[in-house]
């Protein structure tokens, strides 16, 4: 018996990265996966890379009538939502004396707004359906303790960590458990982008901040989307059914160093 046989999992900003590795080994476990992403070329390529057991569906985070959507098709195509998780998200970094409102209003939107009202549509659907569910937010170290340049991040990454709490303490009455993982650094396409911001606001050659964190990390490198699944997976199976409103690191030790 897998440990997800026959559940329906939505995974958003699954069309690649950390989020599409949980796809994967929640396929593997038996769920079915929506990768549900605002870039639906992306999200439908993974999905067709990972086979029959996941679905592509166009979701922006920010907008209610896309989350109210995404529900209703994973409702249509899979009977009822089972798991929830709450990938997307956007970086960004800039001193406190560059820090633009566009940028904050943004990734407040998407990393803060879009996995409160995520969440309120996914337990709804739980709740009508009566069977519980589980739900499962990105957090990141970021979220534990502000950092010079990265104000705004940290601050949504903190607001997901206290979410976590509240939902989960609110919820769980229903049957749904909610928890989230905090990583560490983890290497991909995200931290592409966060080694080109560092480099043009350190003054350093591009490559630099990437090679530093990683050899920073006690494990001895950077994080892999796969190093995260165990937790995901766990977290989504019914081993789970006693953890409420936690937040979890997984980072190679990184938090404690
Ligand atoms: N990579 C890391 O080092 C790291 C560390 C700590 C926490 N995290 C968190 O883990 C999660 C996944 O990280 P990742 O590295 O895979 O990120 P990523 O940037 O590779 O992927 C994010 C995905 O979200 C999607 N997305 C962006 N805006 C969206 C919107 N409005 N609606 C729907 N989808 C949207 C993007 O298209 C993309 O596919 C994020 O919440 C991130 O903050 C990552």
């Amino acid at each position: 018996m897998k440990r997800l046989d026959g559940k329906s999992a939505l995974i958003t900003g699954s069309a690649r990265g950390i989020g599409r590795a949980f796809a994967e080994a929640y396929i593997r476990e038996g769920a079915k996966v929506a990768i549900a992403d605002i870039d639906i070329d992306r999200a439908s390529h993974t999905a067709s890379d990972l086979g029959p057991s996941a679905y592509a569906i166009r979701l922006d985070v920010t907008d209610q009538d896309s989350i109210d959507a995404a529900i209703v098709s994973v409702e249509e195509k899979t009977g009822g939502l089972d798991i929830l998780v709450n990938g997307a998200a956007l970086f960004d970094l800039a001193p406190i004396t560059d820090i633009t409102r566009e940028s904050y209003e943004r990734l407040f939107a998407i990393n803060v707004s879009g996995t409160l009202f995520m969440m309120q549509a996914a337990a709804k659907t739980m709740i009508k359906r009566g069977k519980g569910g589980k739900i499962i937010n990105m957090a990141s170290q970021a979220g534990r303790r502000g950092e010079a340049l990265v104000a705004v991040y940290c601050a949504t990454k903190a607001a997901v960590i206290s979410l976590t709490q509240s939902a989960g303490l609110n919820l769980i009455q229903h049957g749904i458990n909610v928890n989230a993982i905090a990583p560490g650094v983890v290497d991909g396409e995200h931290w592409e982008h966060v080694d080109a911001l560092f480099a043009k606001y350190e003054n350093r050659p591009l490559g630099e901040k990437k090679r530093l964190v990683g050899e920073a990390v006690p494990f001895g490198r950077m994080g892999r989307p796969d190093d995260l699944t165990g937790m995901a997976v766990f977290l989504a199976s019914s081993e789970a059914d006693y953890i409420v409103a936690q937040t979890y690191n997984v980072d190679g030790g990184n938090w404690m160093s």
